[in-house]
């Protein structure tokens, strides 16, 4: 008896879906209609299906379409008219003939970067090739969208990378991307590593994103404050502008120095995360209420003069920028200590003082 009941329910539901024309997939065709032929452009539409855009990565479909018999509906045509009905609620308007519909996508040279690695990008945009589109990362402490168009690892995890036209951010491709530490021997070797007592970090020499000791450390710390009483005595004034910086802030920091000058200039200001001074609570740049402009100041010819005798260097000085990697920098002082008198008198830098280059 149950059944019957079953069988009598799927006959009525499946007669009723046959005759409202309620999928949006179906071709219908009007018995005094020519049957049009599927490549036919008037017979075709968009889907306006938002959840069919994107999967549950992000990454986005295929524009798809599909066929109606929208031309042979008329408003006497009940069955029609209803499959028109169904359909008005789940297209958009047909495009016009001929114009390809816009689509993107998105290809990287490598989903699974380490960290440091710059990935390039390809993006293709059909059928306008030179229409602007926008490159995001959902997650800036992972990877950065550069302004060049490429992308750089920045920190260990996984996060998706999207490319949306500018003009219509609904047309997007997305990729996701697992970033790593560094795996090879050699980048292990380069962590968290010391000479002479000296906690080396530069470009090849890196310390771990969870390194932190918030804040300066104790003795960096009063060694500046003996630096700046010395400096105020003799009337310059100097104070700390940047002093502990962690990973996370350095990832800020350097994405604005990319965003400003490009990846290239970036890095010749900028450390990457992992690797600035400035995360080991030893390092301080330092500003002057007496000049706006630091370098060429009195308050600069002063730390130049002076810093040495407190343990600190000028971390990046005029002349060695091939062997720092970075530009001058005469307001970066790093606290060293001791050595400090030592390797300023040698007129070399951290790097050539101890060979760290090789
Ligand atoms: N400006 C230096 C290199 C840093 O970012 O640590
Ligand atoms: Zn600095």
């Amino acid at each position: 008896m149950k059944k019957n009941i079953k069988t009598a329910i799927l006959l009525c539901a499946a007669f009723l879906i046959i005759s409202s024309g309620c999928t949006p997939f179906v071709v219908r065709n009007t018995p005094d209609e020519p049957v049009e032929t599927s490549d036919d452009p008037r017979f075709s539409f968009e889907i306006d299906d938002k959840s069919s855009d994107s999967d549950e990565t992000g990454k986005s479909s295929e524009n798809s379409a599909s066929q109606s018999n929208s031309d042979s509906l008329s408003d006497n045509d009940k069955s029609s008219s209803k499959a028109k009905e169904n359909s008005d609620s789940l297209v958009s308007e047909a495009p016009p003939e001929n114009e390809e519909i816009t689509a993107i996508s998105l290809d990287v040279e490598k989903s699974d970067p380490q960290i440091g690695q710059t990935i390039k990008v390809i993006v293709t945009v059909t059928p306008d090739q030179d229409a602007e589109y926008i490159l995001r990362s959902d997650d800036e402490n992972v990877v950065t969208a550069n302004e060049d168009g490429t992308l750089t690892a920045v920190g260990e995890g996984t996060c998706t990378v999207t490319a949306a036209l500018k003009d219509n951010a609904s047309v997007s491709d997305a990729v996701q991307i697992t970033v790593s530490a560094p795996k090879n021997t050699d980048q292990e070797q380069n962590q968290d590593f010391y000479v002479d007592g000296i906690l080396i970090v530069n470009k090849k020499y890196f310390i771990t994103a969870d390194y932190n000791p918030g804040g300066l450390t104790l003795e960096c710390y009063s060694a500046f404050e003996r630096l700046t009483n010395a400096a105020a005595e003799e009337g310059i004034s100097i104070y700390a502008l940047s002093d502990f910086r962690s990973y996370e802030e350095q990832v800020a920091i350097y994405n604005d120095y990319v965003m400003q000058y490009g990846e290239d200039g970036a890095n010749s200001l900028c450390a990457l995360p992992g690797h600035s001074e400035h995360q080991t609570g030893l390092a301080i740049d330092c500003a002057s209420y007496d000049s706006g402009y630091f370098p060429g100041s009195p308050a600069a010819a002063w730390l130049d003069e002076h810093c040495a005798e407190y343990g600190f260097i000028i971390r990046y000085p005029a002349g060695h920028e091939a062997a720092t990697g970075y530009s001058y920098e005469p307001w970066h002082i790093r606290y060293i200590g001791a050595k400090a008198k030592q390797i300023t008198d040698s007129g070399l830098s951290l790097e050539e003082y101890y060979d760290l280059n090789d």
